[in-house]
């Protein structure tokens, strides 16, 4: 019984020794598989949040001076008016408004002002990449009914979409919803300035009015198909370059029900963006394609930018597109560089007031001053942006002779430019006073008093390079690659150092390695074969010339 009980002992501990080891070794399993979901989960990346860029440009119109300019400029074909933006590709999605029908049919309704683009402008636009157009503005109907519908398939044929119209009302009261990126963008179109003609109705094609009593609902609803709504809106004053009350209520109506971003046209100027519960109101964007050639303000628009990481607003960017004679976008620009590029064709060089004697080739030095400190040359004209650091004026001759030095050391390998050119009495009294006002000791050495300086003669000038970074009358140029330059080539066009090294007390001034002024090939021939300094050359002439005289 002894032994049985030993026996049955024996069995039992095994039996419970193989279940513990079974026991243990289903934890364990279990154990690694907890691991392996954890590893997996630790290994699976975050879902990815995709950045998406939208773009809005402001009114297109294809007709009347456009289609004339494309006509003839550009052989009728409309894909030249995008060859100079072609960042507008970018865009993950490119609106604009279209103002007008693009048909060849319906009869015009309106005045001179009655726009029908030819059906050629739809293949430019969608090679331009255009993904949305704004149907909904006072043009639409300008060839009646018929070339409105014909407009809508015609977009819906070559795959464009349109918002803010319909073939019927519940249609332009549905967002057009485009997904990118997981997203779903979606838009709304109104038009405050009409046609009330031509306002959809249940069964019959048209637009949206922003006078629509049902605003607020048409934008709720909007909302509950689509995460992120944009509203635009053909409202405002034209030609008024800030918004209205009536925009700004319009707007502020539209974000408390629902819309994130505004984008506004119909001003044919830019106007200012506001933002609004941390939702930008674009107010206008201006002219894209526009034949208002009549100010500078109907001649460029903004492309406004907006990016979004998932759903969230990330960042918004304006930029200005500008139109050329021919109504062709010019470039996409900064607003800095604009404001620039807005200096410069604006910037116009001074005239005399009266008749002076030329007196480009005057003995002018720390004892000789100009007979009259009014004198202005009679011929200044500003030298191209490429060969200056910025706006100035030359006499006609310097700037010419200046500027086929230029090309030369380009040719040769060296960027120099004109830094300092023609000074006014004025200018150069200022010059003295910031110089005084830095604390500087030797003014009276490296500036001339005002009336005494060779730059009033509008001949003189102070290059620099690219090497120093266009730095202006620096002792850094002395040593610069273009400085050598300089003093080998210059006088073959013309130019000759005024204050060499070495001449102070001839020159009265301190050593300007960047200073030369214009004489002409035979005189700074004549100078360089007789080793002498410019003012030397000229005392001499001068004389001469009393003599004879
Ligand atoms: N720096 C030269 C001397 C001038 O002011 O005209
Ligand atoms: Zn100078």
């Amino acid at each position: 019984m002894g032994k049985m009980i030993k026996i049955l002992g024996i069995i039992f501990i095994i039996i419970i020794g193989f279940s513990f080891n079974g026991i243990i070794k289903k934890f364990n399993t279990e154990k690694q598989k907890t691991e392996i979901t954890e590893e997996v989960q630790e290994t699976l990346p975050p879902p990815e949040i995709k950045e998406t860029t939208l773009m809005f440009v402001g009114d297109m119109m294809f007709d009347r001076g456009v289609k004339s300019s494309v006509d003839k400029n550009f052989s009728n074909d409309f894909n030249q008016l995008f060859i100079n933006i072609p960042e507008i590709k970018e865009a993950d999605i490119l609106f604009g408004n279209l103002e007008g029908p693009i048909s060849d049919i319906g009869n015009k309704v309106g005045s001179i002002y009655s726009f029908r683009m030819t059906p050629l402008v739809l293949q430019a636009l969608k090679d331009a990449s255009f993904d949305i157009v704004s149907f909904a503005n006072n043009h639409v109907g300008d060839w009646n009914v018929a070339a409105f519908e014909d407009t809508l398939t015609r977009l819906d044929n070559i795959g464009i979409l349109k918002t803010g119209s319909g073939v019927d009302k519940n249609k332009a009261e549905s967002p057009t919803i485009i997904e990118k990126n997981g997203v779903r963008f979606g838009y709304l179109g109104f038009s405050d300035v009409g046609p009330a003609w031509m306002v959809a109705k249940e069964n019959s094609p048209g637009i949206l009015l922003a006078s629509d009593p049902r605003l607020p609902e048409i934008i709720q609803n909007a909302k509950n198909s689509c995460d992120v709504l944009i509203v635009s809106f053909h409202f405002g004053d034209e030609y008024k370059t800030v918004h209205n009350a009536r925009q700004e209520k319009l707007a502020k109506l539209s974000i408390d029900n629902g819309a994130d971003m505004i984008i506004g046209h119909h001003p044919h100027v830019i106007q200012d963006i506001e933002i609004y519960k941390e939702k930008p109101i674009v107010y206008s964007l201006g002219n894209f394609i526009f034949d208002q050639y009549f100010s500078k303000n109907t001649m460029r628009g903004m492309l406004f930018e907006a990016t979004f990481s998932g759903h969230e607003l990330k960042s918004t960017n304006s930029k200005i597109i500008t139109l050329n004679k021919s109504y062709q976008p010019e470039g996409i620009f900064t607003i800095e560089e604009q404001k620039k590029r807005d200096e410069v064709a604006t910037f116009v060089c001074d005239k005399p007031k009266i008749k002076y004697e030329d007196m480009s080739l005057l003995d002018i030095g720390q004892t000789v001053g100009l007979p009259d400190i009014t004198y202005t040359p009679s011929d200044l004209v500003k030298v191209s942006s490429g060969a200056s650091t910025k706006n100035l004026c030359l006499t006609k001759t310097t700037k010419n002779s200046f500027e086929e030095m230029v090309a030369k050391a380009k040719l040769d390998g060296y960027v120099i430019k004109v830094s300092s050119g023609f000074r006014s009495y004025a200018y150069q009294n200022s010059i003295i006073a910031a110089s005084v006002a830095s604390g500087s000791t030797n003014t009276e050495i490296a500036i001339a008093k005002a009336g005494y300086s060779e730059h009033q003669l509008g001949t003189a000038i102070d290059v620099t390079g690219q090497s120093i970074k266009y730095t202006s009358a620096s002792d850094i140029f002395e040593n610069s690659e273009e400085a050598k330059w300089m003093e080998t080539y210059a006088s073959l066009y013309g130019f000759i150092e005024s204050y060499p090294e070495g001449k102070e007390e001839t020159t009265g001034y301190m050593y300007e390695p960047w200073h030369y002024r214009y004489v002409g090939k035979d005189i700074a021939k004549e100078i360089i074969k007789r080793g002498i300094t410019l003012n030397e050359y000229l005392k001499e002439l001068n004389s001469k010339t009393k003599t004879v005289n």
